[in-house]
């Protein structure tokens, strides 16, 4: 069997890392980068951390409009496919470079296979949420990660090609949560007296006000802020200060970000998958936003949706104390392997 797995963005690296391990152990699996991340620590350092082989293909396509970038995505995957003719297409996730593959290998009769599909947050003004029902309804296999998922594709009437393997993103951290950094020791510090902070989705950060809203809200907090770059660049557009108790640091490696969940008293984020990696560690996770894709984290009691309002920012860190139990909603830690098993199987 022969898959060409599509990756672009940062958290579609820490997916692939796990199912190429278990593809490659049997098969051929061609890995074509889109580009969409290029920054070295956004994009190499995952690499170099987890031990990926180098892309086969790198589009090199960047940042740019999202008509311009898939545009661009569009028509060099199509080119590889006609090349490599493989059995499969592998996307992930929910970014641009996810449904500029689904739909290129769609339109020339490469099935797709989709992992973490039959997410929706219900908000079609994200654009991860358009990226992901365009690739859910392309697709032939549909891996979900949660039985809400399932549902979810169920209730727009997709029904074939669903299987529940659950989250790569679990198999990832089960996997990686134990190696060893100095990511605390670096920035001074301590296991539990921090609180750790990320943004970067378009609804937080390119709308002044939101911004400005979440990091005065961390005023005398002792926070740490690894910032995307998207991030940075409205922080200096908007000219926008981040409070002297907020330390804000480069994009950290994938080990770093789980170590830095793990350890904080709270993490404060817009990011998907960083409220999960909160909830499998036992982390309070404050979410700035409206609305989750992972609504067990929230069902759970572990995570709270407070949006960009500054006294509900205040309220959750000061007094939001979880206690329940976390059940295993994302599955036993080995999606991969019943992903690749089923793609064996067609
Ligand atoms: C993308 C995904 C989002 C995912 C996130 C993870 C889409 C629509 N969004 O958002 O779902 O959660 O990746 O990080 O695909 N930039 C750099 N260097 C880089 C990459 C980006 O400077 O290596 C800057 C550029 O200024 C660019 C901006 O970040 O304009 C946005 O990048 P883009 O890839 O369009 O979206 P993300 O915000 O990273």
């Amino acid at each position: 069997m022969k898959v060409l797995s599509i990756v672009g963005a940062r958290p579609q690296f820490i997916k692939a890392s796990v199912v190429s391990e278990v593809l490659r152990a049997g098969h051929t699996e061609i890995l074509l980068h889109t580009g969409q991340h290029y920054d070295e620590e956004m994009s190499k350092v995952f690499f170099d951390v987890m031990g990926i082989p180098e892309p086969d293909y790198n589009l090199g396509v960047g940042s740019g409009p999202h008509g311009w970038q898939k545009a661009k995505m569009l028509e060099g995957i199509e080119k590889v496919l006609l090349d490599e003719k493989p059995d499969w297409v592998l996307v992930y996730g929910d970014t641009n470079s996810t449904l500029a593959g689904a739909l290129a290998a769609v339109k020339i009769h490469v099935p797709v296979a989709h992992v973490e599909a039959g997410l929706r947050s219900f908000n079609m003004a994200m654009p991860e949420e358009v990226n992901r029902r365009l690739t859910d309804h392309v697709s032939r296999l549909l891996f979900c990660p949660t039985q809400t998922a399932v549902d979810n594709l169920s209730n727009e009437g997709i029904h074939d090609g669903v299987h529940l393997v659950g989250d790569v993103m679990y198999d990832a951290a089960l996997a990686y949560s134990e190696r060893e950094t100095d990511i605390l020791a670096r920035n001074g510090l301590e296991s539990k007296q921090y609180l750790m902070l990320t943004v970067h989705r378009p609804s937080n950060t390119d709308n002044k006000a939101h911004l400005e809203a979440i990091l005065s809200s961390l005023d005398g907090h002792d926070v740490i802020f690894p910032a995307h770059p998207r991030t940075v660049k409205f922080l200096d557009e908007h000219g926008i200060a981040v409070p002297e108790t907020v330390k804000m640091i480069k994009p950290v490696n994938y080990i770093e970000s789980l170590h830095l969940i793990k350890n904080a008293r709270k993490l404060l984020t817009d990011s998907g998958g960083m409220q999960k990696e909160a909830y499998f560690f036992g982390t309070p996770c404050i979410t700035l936003r409206d609305e989750t894709e992972w609504v067990e984290t929230v069902q759970d009691g572990w995570n709270v949706l407070v949006g960009a309002h500054p006294t509900m920012i205040s309220d959750a860190i000061d007094k939001f104390e979880p206690s329940g139990s976390r059940p295993s909603s994302y599955g036993d830690g080995h999606a991969s392997e019943k992903i690749v098993a089923m793609l064996e199987s067609i």
